[in-house]
């Protein structure tokens, strides 16, 4: 695994925030990962006219990530349209964790933090095995 070059995610997820459909909210936002192979994958917000159903930033990410092979997600990083850095909403950090468990590292207003901080005690694929089998 290569170091983390947090510019370049930043600058990736400062890219494709031009580029989200958010024409209900005016809030466009950008999020990129790093995967573990060294592939960076992408995603912007994608609303709708029926409000609820619009899609966050990490959605268009986590589908990027299955589309383009797999993997597991090593860092992310999310900003709004004014290049601030900005935290997932408590649903994509469900889906953040999935891809990325514990060990994620997200980048925060408050600097870098593991996924164990950004959503502690989070429930997830090893809870399901614990009682599936
Ligand atoms: N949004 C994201 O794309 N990701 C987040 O983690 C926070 C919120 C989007 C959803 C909506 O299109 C807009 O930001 C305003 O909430």
């Amino acid at each position: 695994m290569t170091d983390i070059d947090w510019e370049e995610l930043r600058a990736a997820s400062r890219d494709i925030a031009t580029r989200a459909y958010a024409p209900y909210s005016d809030y466009q936002v950008g999020c990129a990962a790093l995967v573990d192979d060294g592939r960076v994958v992408v995603g912007c917000n994608v609303e709708n006219a029926s409000y609820g159903v619009g899609l966050c930033a990490e959605c268009g990410l986590v589908s990027q990530l299955h589309a383009t092979g797999g993997g597991r997600l090593v860092a992310f990083t999310c900003c709004n349209k004014l290049g601030e850095r900005i935290m997932p909403c408590g649903r994509c950090r469900q889906l953040l964790f999935e891809f990325g468990g514990n060990d994620l590292l997200v980048d925060t207003p408050q600097g870098i933090l593991p996924m164990r901080e950004v959503l502690p005690q989070a429930f997830g694929p090893t809870d399901l095995a614990a009682v599936m089998g």
